[in-house]
Order: C-alpha cells, then sequence, then structure tokens
C-alpha cells in the first residue's frame, strides 16, 4: 500500500518553503512531503532526502523522478547530519521537516517484521546494514533489561510479565517470527486487554522497534542538529506518532528557545482534523511542532 503523507496541509502552510530554498526532508519516506515541497521551491531550490532505509529511498526515487536534478538522495541516518552535510558541502538550510517513525509501506511488508498481525521475521531493522535486530534482543537480552525496554519504550504495564513469558518460551525453542511473539504476548496479558481496543502486542512491538533503532536518541540528536543548521528565518517541522517522542521534541525546542535563538510557533502540536482521521487513520495519533530560527 502507498505510504499517505500525514498533515500535508499544515506541513506546507507552516513550512512556507519558497522558490531557491534548501530544504532537508530528514525522513523522505515515499516522498509524500517531498513533493509538495519540491512544488514550492522550484526553480532554484534544492531538497536533501535522506532516509535510513534503501527501500523507502527507492521509492522516493521513483516517485520523485519527474524533479531529479533538484534533489539529493542520502541512504544514512538523520542523526549523522553534520557529516552528511559537510560531504555536500552544505553549509545552512531554509527548511528543515522530520516526519517520525515509519511508513505503511514498511509496516504492511511482512519481509521487515515491524507488524504485529503479520509472519515475517522478527526484525524491525530501518537499515538492514545494522547488526541489531528485534530477534536478538527477544532472544539474547535478560529478563530485566527486557522488561525494562518493554516499559520504557511502549509504556506496557505488564511488562515484566511479558520479559518472564518470552523468557520461558525462548528456553524451549528460539523465537523467530513476528507471529510466534504475537501468541507468547496474548498469552501472557490477553485476558488483561479483553475489551480494550488497543491489540496486547501493540505496546511490546512498539518498544523492541524504538529499541532496534534507538529511535528516540536518534530523533533527539538529529533535530537538534537539524535547528543548528538552520539559517535566520529558517524553519523545522516535526511530525511525532507517540507522547515519547513528542516530548522529546517539545523539549528540545523549549531548551533551544533558551539558549539558541529559536522561536517556538507552535505552544501546542497542530494535530490532524476528523477528516483525515477518517481518510486515514494512521494520522490518529500524529503531532506536528513547528519552530522558526530567529
Ligand atoms: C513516517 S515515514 C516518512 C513518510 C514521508 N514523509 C512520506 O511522505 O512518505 C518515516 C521514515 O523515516 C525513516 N527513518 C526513521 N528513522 C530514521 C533515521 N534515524 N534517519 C533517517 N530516516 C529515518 C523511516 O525509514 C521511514 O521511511
Amino acid at each position: 500500500m502507498d505510504h499517505v503523507p500525514v498533515l500535508v496541509k499544515e506541513v506546507i502552510h507552516n513550512l512556507d518553503p519558497a522558490p531557491g530554498d534548501i530544504v532537508l526532508d530528514a525522513t523522505v519516506g515515499g516522498g509524500g512531503h517531498s513533493e509538495e515541497i519540491l512544488r514550492r521551491i522550484l526553480p532554484g531550490g534544492r531538497l536533501i532526502a535522506v532516509d535510513r532505509d534503501g527501500e523507502a529511498l527507492e521509492r522516493a526515487r521513483r516517485r520523485l523522478k519527474g524533479f531529479s536534478p533538484s534533489v539529493t538522495y542520502v541512504n544514512g541516518d538523520f542523526r549523522n547530519i553534520d557529516g552528511i552535510f559537510d560531504s555536500l558541502g552544505i553549509d545552512g538550510i531554509d527548511r528543515a521537516l522530520f516526519d517520525l517513525g515509519m511508513s505503511s509501506f514498511q509496516v504492511d511488508d511482512e519481509r521487515r517484521g515491524f507488524s504485529f498481525s503479520g509472519r515475517g521475521p522478527l526484525d524491525m531493522r530501518f537499515d538492514l546494514r545494522q547488526q541489531l535486530s528485534a530477534a536478538e534482543i527477544v532472544n539474547k537480552f535478560s529478563q530485566a533489561l527486557l522488561a525494562d525496554i518493554i516499559k520504557s519504550f511502549g509504556e506496557e504495564r505488564y511488562a515484566a510479565l511479558v520479559a518472564k513469558k518470552i523468557c520461558a518460551a525462548r528456553k524451549k525453542k528460539r523465537i523467530e517470527t513476528t507471529s510466534e511473539l504475537r501468541a507468547i504476548i496474548i498469552d501472557a496479558i490477553g485476558r488483561k486487554y479483553r475489551g480494550q481496543r488497543l491489540h496486547p502486542a501493540a505496546r511490546t512491538f512498539q518498544a523492541l522497534r524504538i529499541y532496534t533503532n534507538d529511535e528516540l536518541a536518534a530523533a533527539g540528536e538529529g533535530v537538534s542538529k537539524a535547528v543548528d543548521h538552520l539559517r535566520p528565518k529558517g524553519r523545522i517541522c516535526v511530525i511525532s506518532f507517540h507522547s515519547l517522542e513528542d516530548r522529546i521534541v517539545k523539549n528540545i525546542f523549549r531548551d533551544m528557545a533558551k539558549g539558541r535563538g529559536l522561536g517556538i510557533l507552535t505552544r501546542k502540536p497542530i494535530t490532524p482534523g476528523m477528516e483525515e482521521i477518517r481518510n486515514n487513520p494512521r494520522a490518529r495519533s500524529a503531532k506536528l511542532r513547528v519552530s522558526e530560527k530567529l
């Protein structure tokens, strides 16, 4: 399935890209936001399109084919933005967008192991060149560390019980697939989630994905480095999809507003309207924060 970009109108309105701008799309994904940005920065503009996932980058490349001389693709981690800009000879940007988390096509692809409803290998890496996968965490980490990860990054109140059941199950057989893990979690805490809309495995899967990709640290580092590269009047938009991530973005903006000449343009995050949520349920938890370099 194609990825439907969230809060597009709001991003474009707040990012306010103009002809000639140099723009960083730190999470180009399927290229939906980038396409709208490119329409507004030409002639003369340039888009730096970064993604940690080589397959996502290929999708973006196909979608943005018509704009190719104005786009530079980088298969890399946005936390390395300093090195990326150095190697491209870029010394300042006008606009930056971070649309954190994952794309629908990553979730829908069972081979990637992101989804608790699929049957894929327990992988969850954005970057397939990376060593650490979710299988490694689930099968090798101590029970205490597993419980800590599931509690901290999944906000799962039954984390200790889930970790205990995972460790009991892996003694009998290595846990290889998302469906095996889902069954273990349902067995551990399925009853406690009865009558709730949230799937019992949702929080544990979120925790494993965040830990596998070190997402929170990466978001903090990437966003603050991007702010450092913004030129005066340059703007940054960040979309997050859960409270842990949103808190990090909010705190970075607040700290940088104190010391480094940043103006916060959204005291409260912008959220999607009812119609967008109806058409794209993935948008439900999206929060957009915007700041401007003074
Ligand atoms: C929600 S999607 C972006 C969708 C995109 N805005 C669009 O319109 O199609 C998030 C993307 O960020 C990428 N990503 C996640 N963490 C990253 C990181 N640290 N550095 C670079 N890309 C990352 C994921 O691989 C994924 O493709």
